[in-house]
Parts: C-alpha cells; sequence; structure tokens
C-alpha cells in the first residue's frame, strides 16, 4: 500500500460528526450578531503582507514569528491572514464606507498563525468576530460587551466563562505611562526572560502578560495601566463599567492584560475560562481608534472582537447540539418490489421536507431494523413482500414500539401530517 499523507501539523479537518457544533455555534453567533444590526463582510484569505505588519505592528509575535508568507508568482509578498480586523479595516477604507457610519459587520472563517499547536491552539483556526466604526463612546463598547455575553448566554455556556477587561489608555496618557512602566522594569530588569529584555525598549507592556514565572513575578507589582490614565480615558473606562454593570453584566477588572496586537487604544477584553487548560481565552477583542487613521483612512474611531470556534466546540463538549442531517424517518424495504416503493417514499418524505434515510445495501429485515434503530430516527418505514402485494406499508414509532398499517396511496403526505401533527 502507498504510504498515506496526513494532514499539516496544527490543522485538522472538522469531521462530519462535529459539524453540529459548528453550525449550533455559527448560527447562534450570526442570529446574535444580526439582533445588534451586524451584516456579514467577507474579506480575502490572503493579503498583502505589508497589510498586517502595519495594522497588528512590527514588533507583535504574530508578525515577528507567526506569519504564513508567501511569494506569488509575480514576486509580491502575500500573507495568509493571522486575524480579521486588518482586512477589514482596508475594506472599510478601499470602499469609501466612512460616509455611512456607523458600519457595523461581523466575519467568520479561518485564520493562519504558525503556534506552537497544543490543545484549543492549531496553525489554521477559526474565527468569528464583530467591528463596529463610528461611536467614539463608552456606549458602544457596552453595546458590544453585551452582545459577546448574549453569545455566551444563548450558546449555553455562560457559566463556563469570565468577562475580564483593562483600559490601555490613549496616545495622551499611554507615554507617560510607558516612561513609569519602563523606570520601574529597567530596575528589575535580571529577573526578565530573553524575549522580554530584548523587547523591553520597543513594547515595554509586552512583559505584563508574558507567561513566565519570573516576568509574571516583577509584572505583579508594575505600575498599572488603569492607574495612569488621562482624564478622557478614565471617563470613558468608568462610563463603561458603569453601563454594565446597570445591565448586571459580571466582570473583573485585569490590568496585566495588554493584548498581543499593536493596534488598541482604551478599552480591551477578552473572554476566558478555567475549562481549557492554557488557551484560556475563547473572544477577544478591543478598541482601536487610531488604526483606520494608520491605515490611510479618514481617522475613525472603532473596536471590535474575535471568538476563536475551536475553543467555543471544545466549550461545548459532548452537549449535543441539533443535528439537521439526522433522518426523521428511516425506510426498511425488504423482499421483492420493496426496493422500488421503499426508494420512491422515501424521494416523496424528501420533497415534503422530512428528512429520510434508506438502507442501500439490502439486508435481512432484522439487520435493517437495527440500522434504523442506530441511524437516529424517531420513526421508521417498513416494506416487506406482504407490504408491497397489500399495497401497503408499517410506520412504526421507535421510542414506543408502536406499529400502525397505512395504505400505500398518498402515503408520504400522509405520513408527513402524522409527524408534525402529532396524532
Ligand atoms: P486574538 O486575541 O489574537 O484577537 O484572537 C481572538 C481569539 O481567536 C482568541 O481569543 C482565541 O479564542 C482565538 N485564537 C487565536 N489564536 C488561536 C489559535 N492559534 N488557535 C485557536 N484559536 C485561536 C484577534 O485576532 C483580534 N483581531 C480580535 C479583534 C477584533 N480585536 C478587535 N477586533
Amino acid at each position: 500500500m502507498a504510504a498515506a499523507i496526513k494532514a499539516v501539523r496544527g490543522t485538522r479537518d472538522i469531521l462530519d460528526r462535529e459539524s453540529p457544533t459548528w453550525r449550533f455555534l455559527e448560527a447562534t453567533a450570526a442570529r446574535v450578531f444580526s439582533l445588534y444590526g451586524y451584516r456579514e463582510l467577507r474579506t480575502p484569505i490572503f493579503e498583502k503582507t505589508e497589510l498586517f505588519a502595519r495594522a497588528v505592528g512590527g514588533d507583535t509575535d504574530i508578525v515577528e514569528k507567526e506569519m504564513y508568507v508567501f511569494e506569488d508568482r509575480n514576486g509580491a509578498s502575500l500573507a495568509l491572514r493571522p486575524e480579521g480586523t486588518a482586512g477589514v479595516v482596508r475594506s472599510f477604507i478601499e470602499n469609501g464606507l466612512d460616509r455611512q457610519l456607523p458600519w457595523r459587520v461581523f466575519y467568520k472563517g479561518p485564520m493562519f498563525r504558525y503556534e506552537r499547536p497544543q490543545k484549543g491552539r492549531y496553525r489554521q483556526f477559526h474565527q468569528m468576530g464583530c467591528e463596529l466604526f463610528g461611536p467614539p463612546g463608552p456606549m458602544a463598547d457596552a453595546e458590544m460587551l453585551m452582545m459577546v455575553m448574549r453569545f455566551f448566554i444563548d450558546a449555553g455556556l455562560e457559566e463556563l466563562v469570565t468577562l475580564e477587561l483593562n483600559s490601555l489608555g490613549c496616545p495622551a496618557c499611554r507615554p507617560g505611562y510607558r516612561e513609569k512602566l519602563l523606570e520601574y522594569l529597567h530596575a528589575h530588569t535580571e529577573a526578565l526572560c530573553g524575549n522580554c529584555q530584548s523587547r523591553l525598549e520597543r513594547n515595554p507592556l509586552r512583559v505584563l502578560d508574558c507567561k513566565n514565572p519570573n516576568c509574571k513575578e516583577v509584572a505583579a507589582s508594575a505600575p498599572r495601566t488603569v492607574e495612569h490614565l488621562c482624564t478622557a480615558c478614565g471617563d470613558h473606562f468608568q462610563g463603561l463599567t458603569g453601563h454594565l454593570e446597570a445591565e448586571n453584566i459580571p466582570l473583573t477588572v485585569n490590568p496585566m492584560m495588554v493584548r498581543g496586537l499593536d493596534y488598541y487604544t482604551r478599552t480591551v477584553f477578552e473572554v476566558t475560562t478555567t475549562a481549557l487548560g492554557a488557551q484560556n481565552a475563547v473572544a477577544a477583542g478591543g478598541r482601536y481608534d487610531g488604526l483606520v487613521a494608520t491605515m490611510g483612512g479618514r481617522a475613525t474611531p472603532a473596536i471590535g472582537f474575535a471568538m476563536g470556534l475551536e475553543r467555543l466546540a471544545l466549550l461545548l463538549d459532548e452537549r449535543a447540539c441539533p443535528d439537521p442531517a439526522t433522518p426523521t424517518v428511516y425506510v426498511v424495504a425488504a423482499g421483492e418490489g420493496a426496493d422500488l416503493v421503499g426508494l420512491g417514499l422515501t424521494e416523496q418524505l424528501r420533497r415534503l421536507g422530512v428528512a429520510t434515510e434508506i438502507n442501500l445495501q439490502g439486508g435481512s429485515m432484522r439487520n435493517q431494523m437495527k440500522k434504523a434503530g442506530r441511524s437516529g430516527a424517531p420513526w421508521s418505514v417498513i416494506i416487506g413482500e406482504r407490504e408491497v402485494d397489500e399495497g401497503t406499508v408499517q410506520l412504526k414509532q421507535m421510542a414506543t414500539g408502536e406499529q400502525q398499517t397505512l395504505a400505500s396511496e398518498g402515503l408520504a403526505e400522509r405520513i408527513a401530517g402524522r409527524l408534525y401533527d402529532g396524532s
């Protein structure tokens, strides 16, 4: 036998048995996002490398170490998108959408990062996210967080997650904070990991969320962003927490949260869980009031977030999600002439919208009834030689074993009617 080819490390198949969970998550999110006025935007999976370098930031792990970059046949440097916001901002500017604010969009699809794979962390993973352009005030942040939490409630996951919040300030107050932080970190340089030491001057905030235990210890006593905000940023943060408290949305302020992308201003947030080990963020985002201008558009405040579908699917775990492909009726056809009647009936039932499966491999009545049981269909239709001769079928309710004889005339309509009115 020829050697079989395996999937690329860090990628995985979403198998058909998992797809009900995925469809449930995607449908729940799309429904909730629509309730808040978001329409779907689909951007390309690859863009110019420069787009991500400029938007996400040249000093970030994502751009420095994790992007899948390639040259096309013309020598242009392109990258598989590591996240969705950069492409949405490009589209916003390119399509002149700043003339119809507010602009609310959601997106879903694969993202690519060359990270070390582990449970809940992949090299191709899927996000669903939202971006809101226009409103600058805390009311917009509050509305977005209400929507995020509405999704977790509707997905039945709210018990498993915590909303964590921080503010990173703005170009007016961040430089002053940065100076204070650098001063503190300089006094503790030897204790920091090599990575943090090397990017200390370029990006001191990153030390605050380094996972190295020594860095964590240093970070624990470091100056905090929320204590060094300018009046406008302080008011914004207070306004937001006030709105969330009024709506009884539980939250934790986490002064160590800085996020791994450079575009954030003011509000940043993560929805975390303790159920997935190290990969604890299931959704994350924040405000990025400077990004549109950085990317060459007219300055426009914006805020957004994205959630990781693999992690949400892991959280849903074994919970049964509705599976549209589970048959409502399983047709068992055994004996002379039964195949013909059975396949005709199956097709008529499907035409009436009843998910129906028919045994395609022959076999004894007993054997076929076992398959009917395994299919999960609540009803089976049994057609044997006697039924063919008499022009009837047996309709069996699988849970009770109750069986009735029905005449073939107008059968599909009568079965469909019976299933729906319960008689
Ligand atoms: P992010 O924090 O890099 O933010 O990713 C958002 C979510 O995507 C994470 O919380 C996690 O659930 C999921 N995720 C990230 N990397 C992986 C991975 N390697 N494997 C599995 N899941 C992963 C962003 O991407 C921002 N664009 C969010 C945003 C939108 N901010 C403003 N607007």
